[in-house]
């Protein structure tokens, strides 16, 4: 299977959601690169490489001492900065603490996020509008390691024809389709696609929960982080913003904050009422994601077409891979969705 492109490793990837991580070390695989993540004496969030420098060891299955990582091995304990600060045994000066360190890797913690950036001096975060902003009601998702190319992931929630099939009757219907206007706006690293439709779409999720619709905006920001916002005539009526973090070449852990105005309804009420139909439309994309896998090994590569409602075509590709896009504005297109 093709390897991970090297523009995952200058960009900032959700590792964990902020509650998972505590006074347990925590294990996690972000582009490859196995990590183990803790808190430290002061609450800060520490990030680093999952291997002891010592014997190679997997920090991960230690435990924290005194606000400092022990490896289970020979004891070496390190820092959050992963300075070496005890070898049992040994005294041990500054110097050969920092000769003898862990490798940190830089994190920060944001909105109930755990980032990581594994290379520094990659773009930082963009804006990201609505997400964590106070005046809006917030949840989590997530849902561990599944089996998928992240690549693939980002096409699926970027691509609305395979609601009215995979989604049938929750968010569309193959059966009774609408006309929808399409358009295409894309800047250097991101691209979105804009649908312009007279009325929520026509599954029992949208007929249920939703208020009246104008049209939905699903933007991909290079390389992996997606928002989706619907509008209405009054504004923002949803805003989802997904990490897709690639593990490995054929996994990946989505993890999704879901955005609402503050007062239609109490924050727990909304969560419980998305969550409900949330359940059925992740386990129908989380088997598409596999059964493509599947496929894609047993004929040993992908070999994809682009068709007439594939709008974005090969840019979500190139913004993936850390190439940079020409800006464009195209559309609308008349389609039934
Ligand atoms: S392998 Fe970690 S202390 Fe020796
Ligand atoms: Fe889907």
């Amino acid at each position: 299977m093709t390897p991970l492109p090297e523009s995952l490793s200058r960009s900032w990837q959700m590792a964990a959601l902020s509650r998972d991580v505590g006074r347990k070390p925590l294990a996690r695989t972000v582009a490859d690169t196995p990590l183990v993540l803790f808190r430290g004496a002061d609450g800060a969030i520490a990030a680093l490489i999952d291997r002891c420098p010592h014997r190679n060891y997997p920090l991960s299955e230690g435990k924290l001492v005194g606000g400092a990582i022990q490896c289970p091995y020979h004891g070496w304990r390190f820092a959050p900065d992963g300075a070496c600060v005890e070898v049992p045994g040994c005294a041990l000066s500054e110097s050969e603490g920092a000769r003898l360190a862990a490798a940190p890797v830089e994190v920060r913690e944001l909105n109930g996020a755990v980032l990581i950036r594994l290379s520094p001096g990659g773009p930082d975060l963009p804006d990201l509008g609505p997400w964590g902003a106070e005046d809006h009601d917030h949840f989590w998702w997530s849902q561990g390691v599944w089996g998928g190319r992240a690549l693939d992931a980002l096409e699926n929630v970027l691509d609305p024809f395979h609601t009215n099939f995979i989604h049938d009757g929750i968010i569309r219907r193959s059966s009774r389709r609408m006309p929808v206007r399409l358009s295409v706006r894309a800047g250097t690293d991101w691209i979105e696609s804009i649908i312009e439709q007279p009325q929520p779409d026509l599954g029992w999720m949208s007929r249920l929960l939703e208020p009246p619709r104008d049209r939905s905006i699903t933007r991909l920001h290079a390389p992996t982080l997606v928002q989706a916002r619907w509008e209405g005539p009054r504004g923002l009526t949803l805003c989802v913003t997904v990490f897709f973090t690639p593990v490995t070449p054929t996994s990946l852990m989505p993890f999704a904050c879901f955005t609402t105005p503050k007062g239609r309804g109490p924050g727990w009420l909304k969560e419980r009422a998305i969550r409900l139909f949330l359940d059925p439309v992740v386990r129908q994309d989380r088997e598409a994601l596999a059964r493509q896998l599947d496929n894609i090994e047993r004929f040993g590569a992908p070999r994809f077409l682009q068709g007439p409602g594939d709008l974005l075509g090969a840019r979500v590709a190139q913004l993936y891979q850390g190439q940079s896009l020409e800006p464009a504005e195209e559309g609308p297109f008349d389609h039934q969705l």
